[in-house]
């Protein structure tokens, strides 16, 4: 398989872009690929989420990036990889950044939450910093509350009419998500205790085969 990189973006903080690379990194993992997860974030919580899951659990590798002057090296490390994913971080002030791994990515993963307010920002991010590298992209929405249902809809309607792809796969609000750190888990390995723990793992599942799906074809 040739390698393809794939980074989860979204300038605004907190809507599940390392929940996203660590859960679909694992599921992905789980199904034999070579994965490296990047985390490029200085942030570093995917580096302490995977020390806390401990390596040996941890079906990836990790590698850490936070200076675009080392960009240079991932077709380098990615060689001896089927997928890498990076993780970005959700600051305005790092775009410059993100804009570098987004040059050296195969495809683009833009996790949205799906209220009002977070639509028309997610909207002019992609067309601002994913449109213009004419990578392959789409949007997975995230932290959707199955409670209200009309919100997701509401957003898939808003991002038809912006032309903007997105995955049919969608993840809810689960309680699992931000226990997993504290927990020492990846909910998609099914090993979270957690109540619905086993609905929030397919979903990742779900959206994990929809983004293997969308690069088979690149
Ligand atoms: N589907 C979900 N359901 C519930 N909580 C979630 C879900 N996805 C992520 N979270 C929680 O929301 C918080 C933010 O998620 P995460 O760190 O993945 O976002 P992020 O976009 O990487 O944030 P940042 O921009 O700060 O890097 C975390 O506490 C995480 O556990
Ligand atoms: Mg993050």
């Amino acid at each position: 398989m040739t390698t393809r990189i794939v980074t989860v973006c979204n300038q605004k903080g907190g809507v599940g872009k390392t929940t996203t690379v660590a859960e679909v990194g694992a599921t992905v993992a789980a199904t034999g690929k070579r994965v490296l997860v990047i985390d490029g974030d200085e942030q570093g919580s995917l580096r302490r989420w995977v020390d806390q899951v401990g390596e040996d659990n941890t079906p990836f590798d990790i590698a850490i990036l936070s200076d675009p002057a080392e960009l240079g090296s991932v077709p380098e490390i990615a060689a001896d990889y089927d997928l890498v994913f990076i993780d970005t971080p959700g600051s305005r002030y790092e775009q410059n950044l993100v804009a570098a791994y987004l040059e050296v990515s195969d495809f683009i993963l833009v996790s949205s939450e799906v209220d009002g307010l977070s639509l028309e920002p997610a909207d002019r991010y992609i067309n601002e910093l994913v449109v213009p590298t004419k990578k392959p992209y789409s949007v997975l929405l995230t932290k959707v509350d199955s409670r209200s249902p009309e919100q997701e809809t509401a957003a898939r309607e808003f991002f038809a009419e912006a032309n903007q792809p997105v995955f049919k796969s969608a993840i809810h609000l689960f309680r699992a998500f931000p226990y997993a750190y504290q927990d020492g888990v990846f909910v998609s390995a099914g090993t979270s205790r957690r109540a619905n723990a086993r609905k929030a793992a397919s979903e990742y599942h779900a959206a994990a085969l929809e983004l293997l799906s969308s690069i088979a074809t690149l």
